[in-house]
């Protein structure tokens, strides 16, 4: 079977490359290119993570490319205090030889997505909408030619991560996040609900260590630093593995369980902005928009990293 062809919009962030070893290290998906966007830091270091990532993994053969460098009407928030001031903080990190390429992430998106004409390009969208939002309103015929859009974000039941009603990556550009939920595109939603039952823990951590290749240590020291602040706010074990949830999604969709729900975004509230409004119940007579995930196998989910990861 061939395999599924996929594009990467992604704010690294120690979670965001995670998912990108995930999806090097799996033959059933052919990445088409990594589009950075700003979000947990600015996107001059967001677009150096992701080709660190890319050296790191051997492959440089996958063109990475610069998009939004705020979000589509608020001022940046970054998080710095959760990710480091580097993004990647934890692992040694060396200034990416391989070129940022020159063509904006958002054209490359269109001009893709309108090439790849079959409707086969599935977006794993792993920070702020941003990009997404701006090619869909740059290119309204794009979105017939995406077989859906699987994302990173959000909450319902388990409230927000950046205020008490907002996950961080809707909260960081709720416009873009309203334009990509209003788009009719099919949507694969991983929110907090879900990530917080992926946790990274100790002997996790020590599996990733003991891969015996580079990708496994690069990946305990991320992790080794980036848990430190989830498991102090939370008091867990450890800390939501969120990203990587929308790859291994392609990879393994039966580890998963939700429903098919309609969401909305907040957009006007100070007190609740960036908050997306799950219709669980039903209640709201609101057509459903979004398959939202609640259940993972996380046993599983961990396997299949260590699995994949491994073969790099
Ligand atoms: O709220 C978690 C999300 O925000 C993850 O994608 C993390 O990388 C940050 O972007
Ligand atoms: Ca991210």
């Amino acid at each position: 079977m061939a395999p599924r062809k996929i594009i990467i919009d992604t704010d690294p962030g120690q979670d965001d490359a995670v998912a990108i070893l995930l999806a090097f290290g799996s033959s059933e998906l052919e990445v088409l290119g990594i589009t950075c966007v700003a979000g947990n830091v600015p996107l001059a270091l967001t677009q150096r993570n992701a080709r660190i990532i890319c050296e790191l993994a051997g492959r440089t053969d996958i063109p990475v490319f610069a998009g939004a460098v705020r979000p589509m009407v608020r001022p940046l928030v970054t998080a710095e205090n959760v990710h480091g001031k580097s993004g990647l903080n934890g692992p040694e990190l060396w200034e990416p030889t391989m070129p940022l390429r020159k063509e904006h992430a958002v054209d490359f998106i269109v001009k893709t997505l309108r090439t790849q004409r079959d409707g086969v390009v599935t977006l794993c969208v792993l920070g702020p909408l941003t990009n997404i939002a701006l090619a869909l309103i740059k290119a309204p015929d794009i979105a017939e030619h995406i077989h859906e859009i699987v994302l990173m974000g959000g909450g319902c039941f388990e409230g927000g991560n950046i205020t008490p009603a907002a996950e961080f990556n809707i909260y960081v550009d709720p416009h873009a996040a309203k334009v990509v939920f209003q788009s009719g595109i099919p949507l694969v939603v991983m929110p907090l609900d879900l990530t917080h039952k992926a946790l990274t823990t100790r002997s996790r951590i020590e599996r990733f260590k003991n891969l015996g290749n580079k990708a496994g240590i690069f990946t305990a020291e991320m992790l080794d630093f980036f848990e430190r602040f989830d498991m102090e706010k939370y008091g867990s074990e450890g800390a939501p593995l969120h990203d990587p949830n929308v790859i291994a999604y392609l990879l393994k969709p039966e580890m998963y369980k939700g429903r098919e729900v309609n969401i909305e975004i907040e957009t006007e509230s100070a007190l609740t902005m960036g908050m997306t409004v799950v219709d669980w119940w039903r209640v709201s007579g609101r057509e459903p928009n979004a398959m939202f995930m609640r259940e993972v196998d996380d046993d599983a989910f961990f396997e299949l990293l260590f699995e994949r990861i491994g073969r790099l």
